[in-house]
């Protein structure tokens, strides 16, 4: 029988088939691992909401308060008419600062594979900006290949803040900026949020919080298996796991299996060893050479670098190589 969803149900249906197959995959390779992008169900944004308040999660208040600081320069940078591109555009707190420094916008563009939060966002933005065009594309950004034909014309200023660079590994982020170049075009120019190399006690810290909102986070994801994919982890027999690598310059976060146990996802047997780890993120950081190298190899130059006084953070301004 053929029965035709809404088109909601029919969007979780697809969603829920896409992590089944990923979960599957990632679980059956050597080593294991889960994309982060799966971290993010509702349960999932709302503790990624609560890492972004933790006193020893200085990232998001850090990249706000250089935000604050240096979107007047910013705004002369980018010049009147140019239209904002945010790729993956969560929270909107960090948007507004730029919204608010530039009054003559051109559209601002939100892409974010919700369309939940998408829709969200937009109406929001609407109601607080009410001379703002507003043009939400709702798309995974890892493989967009155009912007709405209407924004044409303006100069377009991306914006990827928050360290979420950090997540891609060295040339999965060449590769998405050279996307982004391409899409920004030849008068484009880009925002980037960058989590800095510190001592490594402060980045250890900042992933493996004293009030374990990150652990509830990371272990989500087996809730969310749970949940979605009739799996059957224990959650008291894995444990979050998330260390600084200096050789590589990145936090590795993974979820870690207390002992020898048999797990059921999809219709499926998984058996983990005791000590074995499932990858769920990197978070890499970044020093100044390693910034110029990655604008480099997508085709940018840095036209500014802004950063905190004690350097947790920077935020680059990149414009396109001649
Ligand atoms: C959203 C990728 C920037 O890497 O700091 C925070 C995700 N994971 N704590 C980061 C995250 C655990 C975060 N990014």
């Amino acid at each position: 029988m053929n029965v035709s969803l809404p088109v909601l149900d029919r969007v979780e249906a697809g969603d829920r088939e896409e992590f089944r197959e990923a979960v599957l995959a990632g679980l059956s390779r050597t080593p294991r691992a889960i994309p982060p992008k799966f971290l993010y169900d509702a349960r999932g944004s709302e503790l990624f909401d609560a890492i972004c308040e933790l006193p020893e999660y200085y990232l998001t208040r850090t990249e706000t308060g250089i935000l604050a600081d240096c979107t007047p320069e910013l705004a002369r940078l980018a010049g009147p008419g140019c239209a904002l591109v945010e790729f993956g555009s969560g929270s909107s707190v960090k948007t507004r600062l730029l919204l608010d420094a530039m009054p003559n916008l051109a559209a601002y563009v939100p892409i974010d594979i919700s369309r939940h939060h998408l829709d969200a966002t937009a109406a929001r933005l609407r109601r607080d900006y009410p001379g703002l065009r507003v043009e939400p594309v709702c798309a995974d950004y890892m493989a967009l290949e155009a912007l709405p034909a209407d924004v044409n014309g303006a100069p377009r200023l991306g914006f990827f803040p928050g360290s979420t660079i950090g997540n891609l590994e060295p040339h999965e982020a060449t590769a998405f900026l050279r996307r982004a170049r391409t899409l920004l075009g030849d008068r484009g120019a880009m925002v980037l949020g960058v989590d800095l190399r510190k001592v490594p006690q402060r980045l250890h810290d900042a992933y493996n919080d004293s009030a374990g909102v990150t652990a509830a986070f990371t272990l989500n994801l087996l809730r969310r298996m749970n949940r979605e994919l009739d799996a059957t982890f224990d959650l008291a027999r894995f444990a979050h796991d998330a260390f600084y690598n200096p050789l590589e310059g990145r936090i590795e976060i993974y979820f870690r299996s207390l002992a020898v146990q048999s797990v059921a996802v999809a219709g499926r047997i998984f058996t983990f060893a005791e000590g074995e780890r499932v990858h769920t993120e990197y978070s890499y950081k970044y020093d100044d050479a390693g910034i110029a190298a990655l604008a480099k190899s997508a085709g940018f130059t840095i036209d500014r670098t802004w950063t905190d006084p004690a350097r947790l953070f920077a935020v680059v301004y990149l414009e396109t190589a001649p």
